[in-house]
């Protein structure tokens, strides 16, 4: 099984890369097609670099379908992994459309080539920001999709597309049906221990872990803290971070399991990829100083418009039915962000 050749949408991004990582050192081909609007090619030389292996870079957008049958004609793919996709809020709000013609409409063209292709085993990066609102903190897979944004709905959307293709094929009694997992990240943090590949973001960070370790190595002034009246412990925002190669072993999990009982006659499934517990801003602000003896300049600010007050993880289906669940610590995701930032101060320029 170990043999199979993946192919990973997306791979040279931030969680892709990771992923890619993991692939070849578990023996997996590895197939990657980037358009690289968000990354540089740089992350997957590193790659090569840190396994000694190498792996097959075809630099394509994946609403190309003529890219993409030739990359199916050339290569024998077994699973696609797509993590492929805009993933900003902010910017998905700007500007809709562009957010569902890439997330949504780039979904389709690459469902279609599969199709085409007969290569109907997918792993698919959705996220907990399809949940939206629901009515417990601690989210299951089986509350209902209620995005609040854009860039969450384009998520939604191709879930719903996903899932369809798949009772389709059951309906039909396919003799190859669709086997798909999708994956619901929650707040992947960290870097690979080596240092040499992380998260690059284009820009001011938006999200809280890459801005604390920009004002750490002195290239941001101070932290804003986004509202400390939450009705939390210590009144910041709660969430569930999870390190990024404990987020990208689930995906190995999850290619095992397609070939398993679980999705034996067809299956589009939903998981949860989370630790199960949340940490607030001020104790990952501490426990940043803490490991890396930096100290982070903060102030206390307005709240972040859509921000909720605190959400994390129920892990118990990904444990139960992918045999996954997170072993990595707080201070491993702290103290490898500060290893990738310290070693990269200007990420992969
Ligand atoms: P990233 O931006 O680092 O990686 C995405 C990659 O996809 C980039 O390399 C980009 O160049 C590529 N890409 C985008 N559109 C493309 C297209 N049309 N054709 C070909 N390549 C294209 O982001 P990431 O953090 O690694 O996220 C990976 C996936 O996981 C995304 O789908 C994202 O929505 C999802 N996700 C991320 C998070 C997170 O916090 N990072 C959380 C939940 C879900
Ligand atoms: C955000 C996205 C979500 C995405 C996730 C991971 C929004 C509304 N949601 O989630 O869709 O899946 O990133 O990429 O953007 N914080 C600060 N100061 C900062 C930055 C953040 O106090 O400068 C706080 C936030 O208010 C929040 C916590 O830190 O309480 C985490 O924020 P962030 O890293 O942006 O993640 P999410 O908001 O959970």
């Amino acid at each position: 099984m170990n043999k199979q050749t993946i192919l990973v949408t997306g791979g040279a991004g931030y969680i892709g890369s990771h992923a890619c990582l993991e692939l070849l050192q578990a023996g997996f081909d590895v197939v990657v097609v980037d358009n690289l609007c968000n990354s540089k090619y740089e992350s997957l030389a590193r790659v090569q670099q840190i396994t000694g292996k190498t792996l097959k870079f075809y630099p394509a957008d994946i609403r190309d379908k003529a890219a993409l049958t030739v990359i199916f004609q050339e290569q024998a793919i077994d699973t696609v992994i797509h993590f492929a996709g805009l993933k900003a809020v902010g910017e998905s709000c700007q500007q809709p459309l562009r957010y569902f013609e890439n997330n949504v409409y780039g979904s389709i063209v690459l469902i279609e080539a599969m199709q085409q292709a007969n290569v109907k085993q997918m792993v698919f990066s959705s996220s907990a920001t399809v949940y939206g609102e629901p009515p417990s903190t601690q989210y299951v897979e089986h509350f209902p999709m209620a995005a609040v944004n854009p860039y969450g709905r384009t998520k939604a959307m191709v879930e719903d597309i996903l899932r369809d293709v798949s009772t389709a094929d059951q309906l039909a009694q396919a003799e190859n049906p669709w086997k798909i997992a999708l994956l619901r990240y929650f707040n992947p943090i960290g870097a690979h221990d080596s240092g040499l590949i992380g998260e690059d973001p284009n820009g001011i960070p938006n999200n809280l872990m890459p801005y604390v370790s920009q004002v750490a190595i002195g290239k941001l002034a101070q932290l804003s803290v986004f509202g400390d009246d939450y009705p939390t412990p210590d009144g910041t925002g709660i969430r569930d971070y999870i390190h990024v190669v404990d987020l990208v072993k689930g995906h190995i999990k999850a290619i095992t399991a397609l070939q398993g009982d679980l999705f034996s006659g067809g299956a589009c499934k939903a998981y949860n990829l989370g630790a199960g517990k949340g940490y607030s801003v001020l104790e990952i602000v501490s426990a940043f100083e803490r490991v890396t003896g930096q100290t982070i300049n903060y102030k206390i600010a307005p709240r972040r418009a859509g921000d909720l007050a605190e959400f994390f993880a129920d892990p118990a289906l990904a444990l139960k039915e992918l045999g996954w669940q997170v072993e990595k610590s707080l201070d491993d995701m702290v103290a490898d962000t500060w290893a990738w930032q310290t070693k990269n101060p200007q990420g992969y320029n």
